[in-house]
């Protein structure tokens, strides 16, 4: 992690989004917000050694659950307001170990009144809230799930019933209504190109700052049609980076920063 964080460092990348993958996963996703969890530690790390690096955390259940879902099973189905108490915890347990900022994930309703109640109660008053509001239900997002074992782990299940329907995009505008509301900093639209015309809109109409997440999929297309040398990697990456500016991206999540930061650096211009 440090020799990593180090090259980001060096290359000019100024904030990291943290994921944590446990040893062991069961069902209540215990791992998310134990003090000795493996994120907890990263933070702690990462603090001590680059107390300049922005860090942020990614507070969700799905990396630590044994089901793979983003929140607390109940039967079939995902229990919001069981899953509000862990969220909340687990935002804590990243704040008490260094994070400057949390983003849930999850798609829970009430989820960041939840947990900026709980960073107030904790003493985080200053501790940003960034919300993943507009995520919708994407296959995007394999490579990722992959990466993780959620892939795996969900099998045939899903996540429709709390991530957003593709093909709506109005519910997408309520999600970050609700969301601003109950005192979300930022807000966040995922995945990214597919999905511009989203950000346009919620830009649009709530003039707030708002992310854009180029996910894992739009990422392994990139590096898959690069390597097959269907494409001009270092061009069309810029392109897209470009591309979510002018759609009204105040920030980008990708995991082509290093790239990216690296390319600006010598000096590219597109
Ligand atoms: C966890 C989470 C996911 C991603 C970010 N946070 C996966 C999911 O919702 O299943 C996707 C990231 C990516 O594909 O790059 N909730
Ligand atoms: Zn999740």
């Amino acid at each position: 992690l440090p020799y990593a964080l180090e090259e980001l460092v060096k290359t000019g990348v100024g904030s990291v989004m943290f994921f944590g993958i446990p040893d062991h996963k069961d069902a209540c996703g215990s791992g998310a917000y134990d003090e000795n969890g493996i994120v907890q530690k990263a933070f702690r790390e990462a603090k001590k050694q680059f107390p300049d690096l922005y860090c942020i955390g990614d507070v969700c259940m799905c990396e630590y659950t044994s089901h793979g879902h983003c929140g607390i099973l109940c039967g079939h189905y995902v229990d919001n307001d069981r899953t509000l108490e862990v969220l909340a915890r687990t935002a804590v347990s990243h704040a008490r170990a260094g994070a400057d900022m949390v983003a849930p994930s999850d798609m829970m309703d009430g989820r960041v009144a939840a947990i900026r109640a709980a960073l107030d109660e904790n003493g985080f008053v200053n501790t940003p809230v960034m919300a993943y509001s507009a995520k919708f239900a994407s296959t995007f997002y394999g490579p990722f799930r992959d990466a993780v074992g959620s892939s795996s782990n969900l099998g045939r299940s899903n996540k429709n019933v709390y991530q957003q329907d593709p093909a709506n995009g109005n519910e997408a505008l309520w999600e970050i209504g609700y969301d601003l509301q109950e005192g979300a900093d930022m807000v966040m639209v995922k995945p990214g190109i597919p999905y511009l015309d989203v950000l346009w809109r919620v830009k649009e109409e709530f003039k707030a700052p708002t992310f854009l997440y180029h996910v894992s999929g739009e990422y392994a297309m990139l590096k898959f049609a690069a390597a097959a040398g269907a494409i001009d990697e270092k061009k069309i990456t810029m392109e897209t980076m470009i591309c979510a500016k002018r759609a009204g991206a105040d920030g980008i999540l990708t995991y082509c920063s290093l790239d990216v930061a690296r390319w600006l650096k010598e000096g590219y211009e597109y």
